[in-house]
Parts: structure tokens; C-alpha cells; sequence
């Protein structure tokens, strides 16, 4: 990957800034604000090129953000990639707190900055370090698969790191290695979708866990997930009735769903993926429109992408944490070199097995 992120001077001017901006989002960002974001952009990007910054952006930033100062953008795992290949000395995560401690393992020697504190995830929020280790000793010997969506301190209690992108090929490689059951956390329907696509079980982690018979729902000679209970707060609100009515509306449409969703949604859709895998199928496949079910921003972002495909904007669910991350966030982040993911030297080490792995696995 080249890694040429220019100097200084060759940041553009304001007005090439806003040329820019307008000529990729005219008709998707009203005017005015573009004109006040495409001043902060061009501050940005003037001041990455001095602080030797690079600038990640997730595929959910909205698309003032998205179009303008990242130097790279994509989903977890391409962004977790790049990451690796980077020479600069300070790499700003537009996204949230998990992908930025996926970028601190892999790059511990580097500054790696969230421009929001808080930007979490209900998925990482919905697990800890015990109850990894409590599943463990509920099932010996099964290999614990985390998703990206955990807390850098829950994966390194775990064996392999997975993403929406390769969950199906990191299960597959456990399956094929002679494992009957693997532990799959933390999202229950990312752990559904993917035992399905393998044609193997799901089996619900017992709640409690205290006192729990593991062996319930499990059939000998099967292969099968045990998953955990959280869920993407996002992603759950999709419904099969939405779907339907969809349909209804725009019979010739292809939607498209994150495979955050229930399964009951999954099944009614016309493709399933990460945010790139999205993004390749509506590059690729000629529709007449397309629907995505899964973070607003990333219809817009595909608009000015693809002009001439038609996104129908479907939905306004907006992630809250991504939504934290804005142009005025992300200048603050390099004036001042804030915020700072910090991770312990043993957890960096011990999370940085598991990531590794995952990304060995194509
Ligand atoms: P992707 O890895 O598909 O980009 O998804 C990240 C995410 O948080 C989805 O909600
Ligand atoms: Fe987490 Fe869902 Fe937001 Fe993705 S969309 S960051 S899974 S809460």
C-alpha cells in the first residue's frame, strides 16, 4: 500500500477544499454547511501533514468527514490493515473506541488518537473480562472467537479476533481444525447469522452462568456456535415488517444488510456483509436502486460515492457513538493530540495474538 500522504504545502487551499467537497457531495450536504466544513477540513488537513498524522475513517462517518480528511476509509478490517502499514507517528481514529484500540495493539509505538472520548459501542459495553474467562471454564477446550466490536482487555482473553468481513472464514478455520464447538462473542446475531451460514448450531450461552447445564441445546456430533446476549443497538431495530414494506414501496430494489441484524431480517435480504462488503456488492452489481440496512451515514457516503446508482435513504437510525465524531472533533484531536488510547503493555501483548490471527486468515 503506498503510503504517500504529501506535505504541507501540498495541502489543498480552502477554496480547493470546498471545490472538492461540493463537486462529491452537492445535493447531499446543503450548501452553507459546506462551506463551514470545508474550512475545518482544510485546517485538517494542513495540520496532518505537520504533525505527520494519518487519518483512518470508518465507513459510518458522515459524509462531510468521510469525503473530505481521512486518508484511508473503510470497514474494520481493511481500516485494521492499513493501520499495519502506516509510517506515520500519529494515526486519528475516526471511529470508535474499539477501532482504536485494535490500531493501538497493532501499533503500539505510535500515537493513536479517538477524537471522542466516548464514542463506545453497545456491543464492546456488553461484555467483560470475567465473563470470558467464566465461559471458558463452562467450556473446556472450546476456542473463544471475539468480534472486533470488544474492549482491547476482552480480546486478549480470547484465541482468535474476528469482523463482520471474515467471521464466517475465522469459524470455518476453527471447524476445519477439528473443533466441534467454538465460543463466538459477543454479538448474538452476528454468532446466529454466522453459525448459519456454516450450517452449525447456535446455542445460546446459559443465563446465568452460574450453575448452568452446558450441555443444554447442544445435539452430539454437531457442529456449534455458543454465542452470547448483546446486540448492536443499532442493527436490532431493523425488523422483517420494514423489509416487507420496503419491498411494497420499491419492488426493484436490492437490500442490502449488515449482518448485525436478526437473522429473521437476514433472510429477506438480497445480500449480507460488512460495511465493504456492501459497498463492493453496489460497485459491482448493476440495480436499479439499492437499500442498505444498517447506518445511515453510509447511504450518503455510498450517494457520493456511486453517483450514478440510486440509494434509497431508508432508514434514520444513526449510530450515537459514531456520531460523535465530527470535523470539529477531529481538528481538536490534533491541536491537541487528544484523546490518547492508552492500553497496558500486557493487554496490548496478550490482545495482540488474537488480532493477529484474524488477520492471517484471507
Ligand atoms: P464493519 O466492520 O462492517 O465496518 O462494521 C463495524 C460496525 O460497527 C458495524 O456496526
Ligand atoms: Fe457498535 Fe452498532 Fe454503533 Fe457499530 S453501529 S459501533 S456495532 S453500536
Amino acid at each position: 500500500m503506498p503510503d504517500d500522504r504529501g506535505t504541507v504545502q501540498d495541502a489543498p487551499t480552502v477554496d480547493e477544499t470546498l471545490r472538492r467537497m461540493q463537486a462529491k457531495l452537492g445535493g447531499i450536504v446543503p450548501e452553507f454547511e459546506l462551506a463551514l466544513k470545508a474550512e475545518l477540513a482544510f485546517r485538517i488537513n494542513r495540520l496532518k501533514r505537520e504533525r505527520n498524522a494519518v487519518i483512518l475513517g470508518h465507513n459510518y462517518m458522515e459524509p462531510a468527514l468521510f469525503h473530505s480528511v481521512p486518508d484511508y476509509v473503510g470497514d474494520s478490517l481493511e481500516l485494521s490493515r492499513i493501520s499495519t502499514q502506516t509510517s506515520a507517528d500519529v494515526i486519528i481514529f475516526c471511529g470508535v473506541q474499539f477501532m482504536a484500540e485494535t490500531a493501538k495493539v497493532l501499533n503500539p509505538k505510535k500515537t493513536v488518537l479517538i477524537p471522542a472520548e466516548k464514542a463506545g459501542c453497545s456491543l464492546a459495553e456488553g461484555i467483560s473480562v470475567d465473563d470470558v474467562r467464566r465461559l471458558r471454564e463452562l467450556y473446556p477446550g472450546a476456542p473463544v472467537v471475539t468480534y472486533v466490536n470488544t474492549y482491547a482487555a476482552v480480546k486478549a482473553e480470547s484465541d482468535y479476533c474476528c469482523t463482520s468481513g471474515n467471521s464466517t472464514a475465522v469459524l470455518r478455520h476453527l471447524f476445519n481444525e477439528g473443533h466441534d464447538r467454538v465460543i463466538f462473542l459477543p454479538d448474538e446475531y452476528l454468532a446466529r447469522n454466522t453459525a448459519a451460514d456454516l450450517e452449525a448450531d447456535y446455542v445460546a450461552a446459559p443465563d446465568p452462568l452460574d450453575g448452568a447445564d452446558v450441555n443444554a441445546g447442544v445435539v452430539p456430533g454437531r457442529k456449534s456456535v455458543i454465542g452470547w446476549r448483546v446486540r448492536c443497538e443499532v442493527h436490532e431495530l431493523f425488523t422483517v415488517q420494514d423489509v416487507e414494506r420496503l419491498r411494497e414501496q420499491f419492488p426493484d430494489a436490492v437490500i442490502l444488510a449488515h449482518p448485525e441484524c436478526h437473522p429473521d431480517v437476514m433472510a429477506k435480504v438480497d445480500y449480507k456483509g460488512s460495511t465493504k462488503g456492501m459497498l463492493d456488492y453496489i460497485r459491482n452489481v448493476d440495480a436499479p436502486r439499492y437499500i442498505l440496512l444498517t447506518e445511515c451515514a453510509m447511504a450518503d457516503n455510498v450517494a457520493a460515492e456511486f453517483p450514478h446508482r440510486e440509494m434509497v435513504r431508508a432508514c434514520n437510525l444513526r449510530c450515537k457513538h459514531m456520531n460523535l465524531i465530527t470535523l470539529e472533533q477531529t481538528l481538536s484531536s490534533l491541536e491537541n493530540l487528544q484523546y490518547a488510547i492508552e492500553l497496558p503493555d500486557d493487554i496490548i501483548e496478550r490482545a495482540r495474538l488474537p488480532i493477529d490471527r484474524m488477520l492471517a486468515i484471507r
